[in-house]
């Protein structure tokens, strides 16, 4: 099977001084030397907990913060040291989520200027209608009416805001979504909701995923594999029905025995 996405050995360091006159630095080890494939169509689970490092490992895999050693390979392709004009044409193919459907959503714009931003800026010259109908296409594969087009995201619950990031990432019509723990800010029986669409939506469109939580009950249902990470380090690695039945790492066991259950088939 085809891997979509390889990395090797991946690097992020975050210098910090250790006092106003010291003159030593010391550094956080964020991603220290992490490695792990996905193969196409399919999901893979990054978990551990706060502060290990998925979000920083997320944003060096995209190169939206570069990393210090490693290599990404998109496709085949090393993308790690491409130009960031190289770099943009790759780019639409992998899209970032975000935990925060506040905070990702411009409140200033309306749900058309929100999905149809990037599709404008990625081609200039793309055609109106085209535009108009992709950023449609896009709201009614998340669920959504056309009709929410001129609203604003503040006249919308968590659970919809977390639809139209999803349909900004859509627009593009990438092959991988990194989604950097989408649904911890949600509502249990919402969650269960918006696991649901992901899952339908990778069915429907071929999609891979990364998923990112701190929370194994959610990577349960979705994912096909899962990576532990602790301290920057990937520590245990599996068959998502290996680790949850045979956790070998005392800290998978940990967060596996910390997890509320959620329940996909009570709502949706
Ligand atoms: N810009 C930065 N500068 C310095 N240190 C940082 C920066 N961003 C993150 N860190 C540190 O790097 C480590 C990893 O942070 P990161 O946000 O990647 O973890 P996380 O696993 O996503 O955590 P969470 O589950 O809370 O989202 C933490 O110790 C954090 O304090
Ligand atoms: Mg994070």
């Amino acid at each position: 099977m085809e891997k979509i996405l390889e990395v090797k050995n991946l690097k992020k360091y975050y210098p910090v001084q250790k006092g106003i006159f010291s003159k030593t630095s010391d550094s956080v080890k964020a991603v220290d030397g992490v490695s792990f494939s996905v193969q196409s169509g399919k999901t893979l689970g990054l978990v551990g907990e706060s502060g290990c490092g998925k979000s920083t490992l997320a944003r060096a895999v995209l190169r939206l913060i570069e990393p210090d050693l490693g290599f990404i390979f998109f496709k085949n392709k090393d993308i790690t040291k491409l130009s960031y004009k190289e770099m943009k044409n790759i780019r639409r193919n992998f899209q970032i989520i975000f935990q925060d459907p506040f905070g990702s959503l411009d409140p200033r714009f309306t749900v058309f200027a929100i999905i149809s931003e990037g599709l404008i800026n990625f081609s200039a010259n793309t055609k109106k209608e085209v535009i108009y109908e992709k950023t449609v296409k896009a709201v009614e594969d998340v669920g959504l009416s056309k009709d929410i087009l001129n609203r604003y995201p503040h006249e919308f619950s968590g659970g919809q805001r977390q639809r139209i990031s999803i349909a900004r990432a859509l627009v593009f019509s990438p092959k991988l979504l990194i989604l950097d723990e989408p649904v911890s800010s949600l509502d249990v029986s919402i969650q269960a909701q918006i696991i649901n669409l992901l899952i339908n939506l990778q069915k429907e469109k071929g999609l891979s995923y990364v998923f990112i939580a701190h929370d194994l009950s959610v990577v349960r249902h979705i994912c096909d594999q899962v990576c532990v990470m602790k301290s920057g380090k990937i520590v245990e690695r599996g068959e998502t029905s290996q680790i949850f039945a045979n956790p070998t790492n005392s800290y998978t066991q940990r967060l596996l025995n910390s997890i509320p259950q959620i329940n996909l088939h009570s709502t949706s």
